[in-house]
C-alpha cells in the first residue's frame, strides 16, 4: 500500500530533499505551504522544481490552528514531518516573539490536530543541536542535558518536550530528531556555510571584493542535508517512537570552512574575509559535535558526505550557478 506523508516546511532545504526521497520510495507526498508561496512559485518553490508536478501542496499558516486542522480533515497521513520553523538563530535574537510563536505554537497546533483527527499518524519533530547550546558534555548525545543559548534554541527545547509529552500522554507516535548542522547547495544564504560559498564564488568571478563574517572560531558538526533527511524517514519506520542524535561526529570551525572553501578556487581566505562585529550573537554556541551511535546502531544510518566533500559540492554549485548567470565561459577552479 502506498504510504502518504505530509511535510511542513516542504519549500526549505530539508523539505525539498525529503520530498524527493519519499517520492523515490513510492510515497504520495503532501506539503503544507504558506499561501504566498503558491502566489510566487518562482521565488518560493524554487527548491521543489524537480518534483513540483508530483506533490500536493496545501495552503495553510502555522499561526492558525484552524488552517492546520483543516488539512488533517481533508487527507489521511501515515507520516507527518514537521520541519517548518523560523530556523535562523540570529533572527531569533532580533525577534524572539515571532520565533517562539511559530516554533512553539506551530508545533503545538500540528500535534493537537493530529491528536484530535489522526492519532495513529507518525510524527517527526525537527529538534536541533542548538538545544545543547552551552554544552554540558562533548560529544553531545541523546542524554546530554539541554542548555539553549538563543530564543531559537529555547523554542526547539519547547517543541522537543511538546512532542515527548504527546507521546507519553496521548500515545501519539512522536519522534524527535536532534539534528546537527546540515547543509547543501540548497541552503539559505543567511546561514554561514552558504554565505561563505556564495561569497567565494562572487569573489572568484569578480562580483565581490570581500566577505564580511562574524565569529570564525565557532565550531560545528556539519553534514549533508540529503543524508540527514534519510535519518528522519528511518526514525518513523521504527516500531517505537524515540529520539535520535543525527551528526557526523566531526567538528570544524567557521575559519576551517573558509580556508577550504576559498582554497577550492585557489584563493587564500585571509585576503578576502573581513570582520563584521554586527553579526556576532549576544550569546554564542561555541562548539557542537554529535555522537550518533544510537542512530547508527538502531536506524542503521550512516552519513555519506564528509566535511571536505560538502564544502567542495557547495562551492562548485555556487560557482556554476553564478557563472551561468554572469559569464559565458566556464571559470577554472583550482584544478583539484
Ligand atoms: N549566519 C552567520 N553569518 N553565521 C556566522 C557568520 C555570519 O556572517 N559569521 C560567523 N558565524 C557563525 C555563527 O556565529 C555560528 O556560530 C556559526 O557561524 C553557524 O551559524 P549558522 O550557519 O547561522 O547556523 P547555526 O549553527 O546558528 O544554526 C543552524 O544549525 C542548527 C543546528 O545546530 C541552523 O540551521 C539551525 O536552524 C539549526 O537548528
Amino acid at each position: 500500500m502506498k504510504k502518504t506523508a505530509l511535510i511542513t516546511g516542504i519549500t526549505g532545504q530539508d523539505g525539498s530533499y525529503l520530498a524527493e526521497y519519499l517520492l523515490e520510495l513510492g510515497y504520495e507526498v503532501h506539503g503544507l505551504v504558506r499561501r504566498v508561496a503558491l502566489e510566487q512559485p518562482e521565488q518560493r518553490l524554487s527548491r521543489l522544481q524537480g518534483c513540483l508536478d508530483r506533490i500536493h501542496l496545501h495552503p495553510a499558516s502555522l499561526d492558525s490552528y484552524a488552517s492546520v486542522f483543516h488539512i488533517f480533515t481533508k487527507q489521511q497521513f501515515d507520516e507527518c514531518y514537521h520541519l517548518a520553523a523560523q530556523s535562523f538563530v540570529a533572527e531569533s535574537f532580533a525577534d524572539g516573539f515571532s520565533t517562539m510563536a511559530t516554533n512553539i505554537n506551530g508545533t503545538h497546533y500540528v500535534l493537537a490536530a493530529l491528536r484530535e483527527l489522526q492519532p495513529k499518524c507518525r510524527f517527526y519533530f525537527a529538534g536541533s543541536s542548538e538545544m545543547f547550546g552551552k554544552v554540558r558534555e562533548t560529544p553531545q548525545r541523546e542524554t546530554t542535558p539541554f542548555h539553549p543559548r538563543s530564543p531559537y534554541g529555547v523554542s526547539k527545547v519547547a517543541g522537543f518536550y511538546l512532542a515527548l509529552n504527546y507521546r507519553e500522554a496521548y500515545d501519539i507516535p512522536c519522534s524527535n530528531g536532534i539534528l546537527f548542522n546540515h547543509e547543501s547547495p540548497r541552503r539559505g544564504f543567511e546561514f554561514v556555510t552558504r554565505k561563505i560559498t556564495d561569497g567565494v564564488a562572487r569573489i572568484k568571478l569578480g562580483l565581490a571584493s570581500e566577505l564580511r563574517l562574524g565569529n570564525l572560531e565557532a565550531k560545528r558538526d556539519w553534514g549533508h542535508a540529503r543524508d540527514y533527511v534519510q535519518a528522519m524517514h528511518l526514525m518513523l519506520q521504527q516500531p517505537e517512537a524515540d529520539d535520535y542524535v543525527v551528526a557526523t561526529g566531526e567538528t570544524h570551525s567557521v575559519r576551517e570552512f573558509c580556508e577550504l572553501a576559498f582554497g577550492e578556487v585557489g584563493l587564500d581566505y585571509r585576503d578576502w574575509v573581513r570582520k563584521n562585529d554586527a553579526v556576532y550573537r549576544p550569546a554564542e554556541v561555541d562548539l557542537l559535535i554529535g555522537d550518533a551511535t544510537k542512530a547508527r546502531k538502531i536506524l542503521q544510518w550512516e552519513p555519506t558526505v564528509n566535511f571536505v566533500g560538502l564544502v567542495r559540492e557547495m562551492v562548485r554549485a555556487d560557482v556554476e550557478s553564478l557563472t551561468s548567470q554572469h559569464h559565458e565561459q566556464p571559470v577554472a577552479l583550482s584544478g583539484r
